[in-house]
């Protein structure tokens, strides 16, 4: 709705599907919105150290939110983030203790209400240091206590503990015996993939591998994932094995990000194939026009959850984008990256103040906030496709 006022202020220019360097009204266009998001890290009157205003934010939003952070410093070698993020992530993992799940692992989980999906995000942005930094590199600032890679390899262990054999295997979402207790939501599944196969990049601990690979065979046989029509939905209930089938955008994303990384740790092309598959399903489903829309949002009922999945979802394309040598597929993302990138700018104010929603069919009301990172998300997922 801020078009023009927009093209007229950073004179915003498309390159086609193609991908060159990005015109300088980009990187202005990434670096003011990432320093109007950071904003509300710094400055709310509301903020817990090391967090996003937790009165309007989620816990797993801001865990979200440092990838986005880290995927920006990948893509561009800026380091601005560096230290806000690294002192973030170790304020979270409990400091000295170097532990999402603090020293008291039930406390944090019933009380403090961290979920296996929940401290994967934070520890995404882990091994995103960890390849930003060298894994052996000890975390930043006086409270930290270890390197990068064993805060990674920590957090997947005990998000592993969640394994059982129930309807064939998978990892538990809760980890409150009181709530969703059965449940073996994709989202824990989908995270662990991209996280232990990172990690198993960067360590080549063939353990981390071959859970993943056995994680993945699961989610197929169970079900969850249906390979031959691309299609990925929300997890399997373990009381009757059941499928539970809402699908959301980061799900299909996170599938397409983690079976890029499979790929590049062990070459098996079948990997890529899936990927390829998943991703036409995806934008199809969440991006018809080009444009990133959430299901929920043309009935304007995404939760705040909900509301921040379509931000994920991009960047894990460029994952794919970057990994894959299939130039139709490359143009098909790209497009879609593109475009997002273009709508979500165009809800941008002179001062950067933009919107979540994007799309015509959309009525979903976005806080700021929110409509801030996902701005963001795409406008870094973009840069993604300038590095190859
Ligand atoms: C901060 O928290 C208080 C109490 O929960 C709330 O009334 C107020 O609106 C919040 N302020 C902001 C900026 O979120
Ligand atoms: C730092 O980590 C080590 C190894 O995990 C642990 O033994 C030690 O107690 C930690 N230090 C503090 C101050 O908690
Ligand atoms: C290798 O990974 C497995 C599974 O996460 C873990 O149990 C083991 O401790 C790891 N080995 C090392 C040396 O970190
Ligand atoms: C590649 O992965 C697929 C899917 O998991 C598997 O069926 C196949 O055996 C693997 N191929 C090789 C050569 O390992
Ligand atoms: C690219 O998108 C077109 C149009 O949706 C689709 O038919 C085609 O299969 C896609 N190609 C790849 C490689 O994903
Ligand atoms: C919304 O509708 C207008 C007018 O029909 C059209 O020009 C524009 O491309 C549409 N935007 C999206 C994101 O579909």
């Amino acid at each position: 709705m801020y078009l023009s006022t927009i093209f007229v202020a950073v004179g915003w220019v498309f390159a086609g599907v193609k991908s060159k360097p990005l015109p300088t009204s980009q990187s202005h266009a990434i670096t003011s919105v990432l320093s109007r998001l950071t904003e509300y890290y710094h400055s709310s009157p509301n903020v817990t150290e090391g967090l996003f205003d937790q009165s309007i934010s989620p816990w797993w939003e801001s865990g979200s939110i440092f990838n986005t952070y880290m995927d920006f410093a990948k893509y561009t070698g800026s380091t601005k983030y560096k230290a806000l993020v690294g002192e973030a992530l170790v304020l979270n993992s409990y400091g000295k203790a170097h532990d999402f799940f603090g020293t008291d692992h039930e406390f944090v989980s019933i009380v403090v209400g961290r979920w296996n999906d929940d401290v994967e995000w934070y520890a995404q942005a882990v091994v995103a240091g960890a390849e930003l930094y060298g894994p052996h590199t000890y975390m930043p600032g006086l409270r930290g206590n270890g390197t990068w890679i064993s805060l990674a390899q920590r957090t997947i262990d005990e998000v592993y503990d969640y394994w059982t054999p129930g309807c064939g295997g998978g990892i538990y979402w809760s980890t409150d015996p009181a709530q969703y207790a059965t449940y073996k939501s994709g989202i824990t599944q989908l995270e662990f993939i991209s996280l232990a196969t990172r990690a198993y990049l960067l360590t080549k601990n063939g353990t981390l591998l071959q859970i993943t690979e056995r994680l993945f065979t699961w989610i197929v046989d169970s079900g969850m994932v249906d390979l031959a029509t691309g299609t990925v939905f929300d997890g399997v209930d373990t009381v009757g094995c059941t499928v539970s089938k809402a699908q959301w955008s980061y799900s299909y994303g996170h599938l397409v990000g983690g079976l890029s990384y499979l790929y590049r740790a062990t070459g098996n092309s079948s990997y890529l194939t899936y990927a390829s598959k998943i991703a036409t399903t995806a934008i199809n489903i969440f991006a018809p026009d080009g444009v990133a829309e959430e299901l929920c949002e043309v009935t304007g009922s995404c939760n705040q959850d909900q509301q921040g999945f379509k931000a994920i979802f991009l960047r894990q394309l460029s994952y794919l984008y970057l990994t894959t040598h299939d130039q139709e597929l490359k143009s098909n993302i790209s497009t879609v990256l593109q475009k997002s990138a273009e709508a979500a700018l165009a809800t941008c104010d002179a001062s950067w103040n933009c919107e979540g929603d994007w799309t015509n069919g959309s009525t979903q009301v976005y806080p700021a906030f929110r409509s801030t990172h996902l701005v963001a998300a795409a406008l870094v997922a973009l840069e993604g496709t300038t590095k190859q």
